[in-house]
């Protein structure tokens, strides 16, 4: 049952950036920001691409029934990509093209085709995911929501997720979105009418991916020191059904997945620890192949939650060190780089630590970036995190965002946003569980949607996107997703 809607103020109810021009969307392999380093091989196949159908891509791999049958078109010649007019953009391991990659050889050069092409297509350019994966209890949190205000129950929570999967205006939410993470529950829910939301998904041009991490227990890891999130440091659950899970999920129609892991930061306490990190990186490399197995592309997403009172080099430090921890796990466990991508935390200060610009975050963000990802790996998607309560994370999330592109206009990964509590506070608080509200809080979404697809660019312009600011923020337990 949804409750009725609390007053609002009406600058959250009035339609804003209503007026956006309608720009073309480039072809991902068309060159252009984020895809630096050979735009030529970001297709997967000897592929002929319609420039005037840049949803071609993600259609084709929506239209696959199953990962067996979608390679098995392919072998047939039924093709990745629509056929159409335009470049024939070649491919590095396709056909009798010159082959260059001998090592992931556990995938066949279809495997990894299939992967790329989903990889790619969730890295195009200027688009990031929408994290709508939130469990029961954190989606009003990731809102700032009081459980009090909105009842938290599935229908609710379906109601919110269906009219976020439909924000209007075409092309609405794929201008800005490529991939839509859902919760489990999610994933096999219809809305009121009976759609399935998978179907809301990829009708509105977007690619659905799951959640597939099962949390941690607080208990931790034994012996391991408690951290500033109140407990010792974790591992996550989830690894002994995720075969059979990936394969559920991907006849469900998910293309891709995500999987947190959470670090604490305590300078003095030596955290994270090694062993934490070991646990981590490994847990998360595990997964990546799982997924990979069953043709779903990785998410990788190993967060260092910004809890503590340290500075920005405090969380330069061990961000470096998780990262190139992280690929090297992925290297041991033969992770298809090209076929998954990473979120990670920004290099910022503490909560309580003494506070970095957005200029600092980008150039503390950058040098570890560049020091620890390989260019095989077409996208990287920041999640947003925690915040302090004076501070509005949605525009913080942005305006960092922007200072990464304004500042470094010419990285080689796709550099992008994967916010969940960054993207949806506004919108959260506009609809308020009434259905009534859903036009204005659509415009919410797509409002702050285009302003991290302008991030993406460099070209936001600070403040231009409306927002609840710090009023709707509540105390949040962090940790829980
Ligand atoms: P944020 O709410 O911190 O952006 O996190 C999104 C997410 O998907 C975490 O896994």
């Amino acid at each position: 049952m949804l409750l009725p809607a609390l007053a609002l103020s009406s600058a959250f109810l009035a339609p804003h950036a209503a007026s956006r021009a309608l720009s073309t969307s480039k072809v991902a392999m068309n060159g252009g920001k984020g895809f630096g380093g050979g735009e030529a091989t970001r297709d997967p196949a000897p592929t002929v691409i319609d420039p005037n159908d840049p949803k071609g891509k993600q259609q084709a791999i929506h239209k696959a029934e199953s990962f067996a049958e979608y390679l098995a078109k392919r072998s047939a010649g039924g093709g990745a990509a629509p056929a159409a007019v335009g470049s024939v953009v070649p491919a590095p391991n396709a056909g009798t093209a010159l082959v260059s990659d001998f090592t992931c050889t556990w995938l066949s050069a279809s495997e990894k085709a299939a992967l790329k092409a989903t990889a790619d297509a969730l890295s195009a350019p200027n688009k990031g995911f929408l994290a709508s994966d939130e469990s029961a209890g954190p989606w009003l949190r990731a809102g700032h929501v009081d459980a009090a205000k909105v009842e938290d129950t599935a229908e609710n929570r379906g109601a919110y997720r269906s009219m976020l999967y439909q924000a209007p205006d075409a092309p609405g939410l794929s201008e800005h979105i490529s991939g839509v993470i859902l919760h489990w529950e999610t994933l096999f829910q219809s809305d009121a009418a009976g759609n399935k939301m998978v179907d809301l998904i990829t009708r509105n041009g977007m690619i659905p991916g799951i959640k597939l991490d099962k949390g941690y227990d607080t208990a931790g890891i034994p012996g391991t020191a408690v951290g500033p999130l109140g407990h010792p440091e974790t591992w996550d659950k989830g690894i002994d059904d995720l075969d059979a899970r990936c394969k559920q999920a991907y006849a469900q129609g998910a293309r891709f997945a995500k999987w947190r892991n959470v670090l604490q930061i305590d300078p003095v306490q030596g955290l994270p620890s090694d062993l934490a990190i070991t646990l981590c990186v490994h847990n998360l490399a595990q997964y990546a192949v799982i997924c990979q197995r069953s043709g779903l592309v990785p998410i990788v997403e190993p967060e260092i939650v910004p809890n503590g009172d340290h500075d920005i080099s405090a969380c330069a430090v061990a961000t470096e060190r998780v990262l190139v921890a992280q690929f090297e796990a992925l290297k041991a466990h033969g992770c298809y780089l090209e076929g998954a991508v990473l979120k990670p935390n920004m290099v910022k200060n503490g909560l309580t630590g003494p506070k970095a610009t957005p200029e600092e975050i980008a150039a503390a963000t950058v040098t570890v970036l560049k020091r620890t990802v390989p260019v095989a790996m077409p996208g990287i998607f920041f999640l947003s995190g925690e915040t302090a309560l004076d501070e509005d994370n949605e525009e913080e999330a942005t305006n960092n965002l922007n200072a990464i592109n304004r500042l470094y206009p010419d990285l080689p990964w796709s550099v992008s946003f994967s916010y969940g509590k960054a993207s949806q506070k506004t919108t959260i608080v506009t609809w308020m569980g009434d259905t009534a509200n859903d036009p204005a809080a659509q415009q919410a979404i797509l409002a702050r949607s285009k302003a991290n697809g302008d991030a993406c660019q460099g070209k936001y312009v600070k403040g231009s996107c409306a927002s609840v600011g710090v009023d709707g923020n509540i105390l949040q337990a962090a940790g829980a997703y």
